[in-house]
Formats: C-alpha cells, structure tokens, sequence
C-alpha cells in the first residue's frame, strides 16, 4: 500500500468520524492498524545488519583474536566504502553505513578488512587489482603500518614485488583522487592516496 493510499484512508476515516458511521470506520482503522504493522515489520527487518558467516578460515591464517570497528579515511578526503554490489570505492559521505569497516587482527601487524553489512573482505589480486570476497583467503591479509607522520598504511601481505634479498615493493591500498580504488602495483607509501586515518567507530559490534 503507497502513502497516498494511507493517507487517503486516514481521510476517509476522519470522515467518517464525523458522521458517526462507526462500523465502517471501524473497519478501516482495522485496515490501517495492519498496513502499520506490515510496514514497520518491512523496516525491521531492512536495518538488521545481515548475520556473516564466519566460520571460514582463511588459508594460513587462525581466526582473527581481536576486531575493532572503524572507518577509514584517507588524507586526499575519501572513506573506504564496501558497497553491497561488491563495488569498493571512496566515498565523502561521513554517515554512510557503506564505510562502516571492521579490522580483524589475524597476527602481528596482520589485519583483514571486513565489511559486516555485506559480509565481504577486501582483498588483493596479484595483478595489484583490489577487489571483495566473502571468503578469507590470504589475498585478504593486509600489513598495517603506522608511518611516521601518524597516518596509517595497509599493504598487501601476499602480493609484492621483490627488490632485493630484504627489500620489497609493497602494494598498497590505495584511493585515487576521482574516489576509484588505485592499483596496488602504481601505489606508493609516502602518498596521500595511501596514507589515511583508523577512525574508531562509537558503535560496539
Ligand atoms: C558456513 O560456511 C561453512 C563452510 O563453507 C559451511 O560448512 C556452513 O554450512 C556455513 N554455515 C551457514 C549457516 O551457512
Ligand atoms: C562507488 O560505487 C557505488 C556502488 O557501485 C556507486 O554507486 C558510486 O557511484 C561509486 N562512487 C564513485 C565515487 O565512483
């Protein structure tokens, strides 16, 4: 039933109120009483957040010992965003459920980026492409570092290229001016695209 069927109802019945044709108003409030019920059922169960099933383990990797619930917001302006479609990307809207992220502590360092509302990882492919899945393989472990200026970086802990013996070119994560995903491989540590700030979110999970 749309609004304006409500309301009409509600018109009707203010109507009849008037007149005093009690059974038929009757009736309709009964009508109404129901179509509230129905909607406030409808909206009920849209806000409750999706139940993930975690009992996936990811390759290598234990469960994760400890999960804090965060935003994260890169220095060129731009939330991490999950979206349900799968789609990951930047978003400027501060109170969009979109960029409410989970880190899952999997080791030192060690984290994986969870989405709780669509039950997605983010990850990263070889090929330095950065992409969602439900399942935790170890493209979805990531390096936390908190560089030196105090902005954080998440680099991923599969895929790099090998410089020498113990040096190595990380791919980050990385979000390009345009709120597109960078590919990890043309990213670099000392950029504002990589670099962004843990907000830790009032909610408890
Ligand atoms: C969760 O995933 C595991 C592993 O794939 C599966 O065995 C289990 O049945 C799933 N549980 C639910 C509730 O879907
Ligand atoms: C991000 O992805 C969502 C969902 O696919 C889309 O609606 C939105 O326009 C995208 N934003 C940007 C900045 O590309």
């Amino acid at each position: 039933m749309g609004l304006l069927q409500v309301i009409s109802i509600v018109f009707v019945v203010y109507l009849f109120g008037n007149t005093g044709a009690l059974p038929v108003q009757e009736e309709l409030r009964k009508v109404f009483h129901r179509q509230r019920r129905n909607a406030r059922v409808l909206i009920a169960s849209s806000t409750t957040s999706r139940r993930c099933n975690q009992t996936l383990i990811g390759s290598g990797y234990a469960f994760h010992t400890s999960t804090s619930d965060v935003s994260l917001w890169y220095k060129n302006g731009w939330f991490m965003a999950v979206h349900h479609d799968g789609n990951i990307n930047g978003t400027s809207e501060a109170r969009s459920p979109d960029i409410k992220l989970q880190l899952q502590s999997v080791g030192r360092s060690l984290v994986r980026i969870f989405s709780k509302q669509t039950c997605l990882y983010v990850a990263m492919a070889s090929t330095g492409k950065v992409y969602t899945t439900e399942e935790p393989t170890d493209e979805t472990v990531f390096q936390q570092t908190q560089e030196s200026n105090g902005f954080e970086t998440f680099a991923s802990n599969k895929h790099f290229t090998p410089i020498s013996r113990d040096l190595r070119r990380h791919f980050f994560l990385s979000m390009r001016k345009n709120g597109h995903i960078k590919n990890g491989k043309r990213s670099t540590r000392n950029h504002k695209t990589t670099q962004l700030s843990v907000m830790q979110s009032r909610e408890t999970s």
